[in-house]
C-alpha cells in the first residue's frame, strides 16, 4: 500500500461555523487546505468509531475533486468501509438517512448549502456523527483545535476511482461502496407518508404542482419520489439537473432567489395550486400556494398542529423545538397540545440531543428549515411531502389550511432582513453597542409598547448540560412583538447582519395584512436602537424574506 504521510502547516481559519466549514472554492483549492481539515475530522473521531463513513455532496464545483482526495485519505486512515454517493451526490438529509440506516460512524457532506457555487463560488465540508446529525459544538471545537496544530496528514496514492458506477472497490484495507444516493431516502419517506393518497391527489386532474430543484441536489430525489413513485407530471419539476454552478443561480429557496417559481404564482389564471423549492444540499424548503407564501415559522406550527393526521406521526408528537429567531407560532400549538416547546440557538446541531433523548418530534428554523426525528438533519423534500400529504387528507388549498390555522391560533407576522457583506468592524460595533445597553433597555417605551425583555440569548442544553452564550440579541415587547439581531455564521464575505421581526395578531384580528407594512413600526424601533442605516452603510436591507 502506498500511503504517504505529508508534512503540513496549520491554517488558522479552519473553524466550523453554523453549519460546517464554509469558504470560497479558491480557499479550498489552496494546497493542503482540504486535506488538513479532513485529517482534523478523522483525528477528532474517537478510536473505536473509525470504521465506516458515508461521503457525498450537493454536486457543486470541486465536489468531484474533493471526493477523490477524501477517498484516498479515508483509505490511508484505516477506515474499513466508505460509502460514496453515485456521481458524488448525496443530499444532506439523505446522508443522515444512510448513516442511521447503515449504522455508520458518521459522514462527510460536501456542501455550502444555499451559497452560490462555481469556481468563484463557495464550497464547504460538514461532518455528521453517528446519530446522523451535524457534529455538536464539542466535536467541531475538537476539529478546530486539531486543525490549528496539525503537522501532517495521511493520503494513499491511487488512481481516480469511478464514482459514476455503483459497486464495490477495494483500496488497501478499505472497501469503497459507490451507492445509489436516493434509494434509502425514498424507502424512509414511504414509511412516513401516505403515498396512496398523495398519488390520488396528483391523479385527480385538479391539482397542479411546481417544484423547483434550483439545479441543485434534490433534482434526482424529486424525479424519483414525486414523478416516479407519486405520479406527478414530469413538467411539474423545474431545474432538476444538478449543475456545478447551480445554473448561475443562488440555490436558496426563498421569495428572492426562487424567482422562477415565484413568477409562476404571479399569473392569476395559470398559477399552480402548490409550489415548493429546495436548496443546494436539499435540506431547506419553501412552500407556496395560490395567493399565499407560507413562512417557515408558520409551516412548522401548521405541521405541529396537524402531524397526527399523517401515518408517520399518527401517535402524536412528543414535543417541538424552534431556533430562537424563529417566530413563536409553534409555541402556541405546543401549549394547546400540552407538549414542551424548546428554544435553541440558530443551527440544526442543537436539535440533535433533544431528538436523541426523545424530547421532541418536530423542529424548525425560520431560515426555511423543518424536520422531524426521522433523521437528524432538516429535510426539504420531507417538508414538501408533509404538505402534499396534508393537502391530500384535508382536501383544502394551501391558503385555506394556513388561514384556518391563523383563525385558530392567531398570526405571527414575520420577516427577516439581511444586510450582506457589511464591514466586519462596523457590524460588530453595532451589535456590541446594543449588547452593552441591554440592561438599560428593559421597560423602555416606544409609542404604546414597551420592552419587556432585552437579553443576549444563552442556551443551556437540557440533555448534556452544555452552555452556549451570545447567541443573538432578543428584544421582546409588551404586545408580544419581538426584534432579534444576530450575525450570520455561514457567510464567506464580510459580515451578514440578520434582523428578525415578529408581531402577533390575535385570531379574531386582521389576519391578511401585508407583512412589511404590518411590521413597519418595528423597523422604526430597530433603526432608533441600532442606527442600522449608518452602521451597515445601507439604506435598506439587501434581502428581505
Ligand atoms: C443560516 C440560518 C440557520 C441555518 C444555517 C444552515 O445560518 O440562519 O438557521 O441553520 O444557515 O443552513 P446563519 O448564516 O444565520 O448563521
Ligand atoms: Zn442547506
Amino acid at each position: 500500500m502506498n500511503i504517504s504521510i505529508v508534512g503540513t502547516t496549520p491554517f488558522v481559519d479552519q473553524k466550523p461555523g453554523t453549519s460546517g466549514l464554509r469558504k470560497k472554492v479558491t480557499v479550498f483549492q489552496t494546497p493542503h487546505y482540504l486535506e488538513n481539515f479532513v485529517q482534523a475530522i478523522f483525528d477528532a473521531i474517537p478510536q473505536g468509531e473509525k470504521t465506516a463513513l458515508v461521503l457525498g455532496g450537493d454536486g457543486r464545483y470541486y465536489n468531484r475533486q474533493a471526493i477523490q482526495i477524501i477517498i484516498r485519505m479515508a483509505a490511508a486512515n484505516g477506515f474499513k468501509r466508505l460509502l460514496v454517493g453515485q456521481h458524488g451526490y448525496l443530499s444532506t438529509p439523505a446522508a443522515s438517512v444512510v448513516i442511521r440506516k447503515q449504522k455508520l460512524d458518521g459522514g462527510i457532506i460536501l456542501s455550502a448549502s444555499h451559497n452560490p457555487g462555481g469556481p468563484d463560488g463557495d464550497f464547504g465540508i460538514k461532518f455528521n456523527t453517528r446519530n446522523g446529525g451535524p457534529a455538536p459544538e464539542s466535536v467541531t471545537d475538537r476539529i478546530h483545535d486539531i486543525a490549528s496544530s496539525l503537522a501532517e496528514y495521511r493520503i494513499m496514492a491511487a488512481d481516480e476511482l469511478d464514482i459514476d458506477t455503483c459497486g464495490c472497490y477495494q483500496l488497501g484495507e478499505t472497501t469503497i461502496e459507490v451507492i445509489d444516493p436516493v434509494s434509502d431516502y425514498v424507502e424512509l419517506m414511504e414509511q412516513l407518508f401516505d403515498f396512496t393518497s398523495i398519488k390520488a391527489l396528483f391523479n385527480s386532474g385538479v391539482f397542479n404542482m411546481a417544484f423547483d430543484a434550483m439545479h441543485a441536489i434534490t433534482g434526482p430525489y424529486a424525479s424519483e419520489i414525486l414523478v416516479r413513485c407519486l405520479g406527478a407530471a414530469e413538467e411539474s419539476l423545474m431545474n432538476i439537473q444538478p449543475k456545478e454552478d447551480f445554473g448561475g443561480g443562488h440555490p436558496d429557496p426563498n421569495l428572492v432567489y426562487a424567482h422562477e417559481l415565484v413568477a409562476l404564482f404571479e399569473q392569476p389564471i395559470t398559477a399552480p395550486d402548490f409550489g415548493a423549492a429546495s436548496d443546494g444540499d436539499g435540506d431547506r424548503n419553501m412552500i407556496l400556494g395560490r395567493d399565499v407564501f407560507v413562512t417557515p415559522s408558520d409551516s412548522l406550527a401548521i405541521m405541529a398542529a396537524n402531524a397526527h393526521l399523517l401515518p408517520g406521526y399518527a401517535s402524536g408528537i412528543k414535543g417541538v423545538a424552534r431556533s430562537m429567531p424563529t417566530s413563536r407560532a409553534v409555541d402556541l400549538v405546543a401549549e394547546c397540545l400540552g407538549v414542551e416547546c424548546y428554544e435553541t440557538p440558530t443551527g440544526w446541531k442543537f436539535f440533535g440531543n433533544l431528538m436523541d433523548e426523545g424530547l421532541i418530534t418536530l423542529c424548525g428554523e425560520e431560515s426555511f428549515g423543518s424536520g422531524s426525528d426521522h433523521i437528524r438533519e432538516k429535510d426539504g423534500l420531507w417538508a414538501v411531502l408533509f404538505w402534499l400529504n396534508l393537502i391530500a387528507i384535508k382536501k383544502q388549498s394551501v391558503h385555506k389550511i394556513v388561514l384556518t390555522h391563523w383563525q385558530a391560533f392567531g398570526r405571527h407576522y414575520y420577516s427577516r432582513h439581511d444586510y450582506e457583506g457589511v464591514d466586519q468592524g462596523k457590524a460588530s460595533a453595532m451589535i456590541e453597542g446594543l449588547r452593552d445597553r441591554l440592561d438599560g433597555l428593559n421597560g423602555r417605551q416606544f409609542g404604546n409598547i414597551s420592552i419587556t425583555l432585552a437579553d443576549d440569548f444563552s442556551y443551556l442544553d437540557p440533555v448534556d448540560g452544555s452552555r452556549c452564550d451570545r447567541q443573538g440579541i432578543r428584544l421582546s415587547f409588551s404586545d408580544e412583538s419581538r426584534i432579534v439581531v444576530r450575525m450570520s455564521g455561514t457567510g464567506t464575505e464580510g459580515a451578514t447582519v440578520r434582523v428578525y421581526y415578529e408581531r402577533y395578531e390575535p385570531a379574531n384580528g386582521k389576519l391578511e395584512e401585508e407583512t412589511q407594512a404590518y411590521l413597519a413600526s418595528l423597523f422604526v424601533i430597530a433603526e432608533e436602537l441600532m442606527q442600522l442605516q449608518s452602521s451597515t452603510g445601507r439604506a435598506k436591507p439587501d434581502i428581505i424574506t
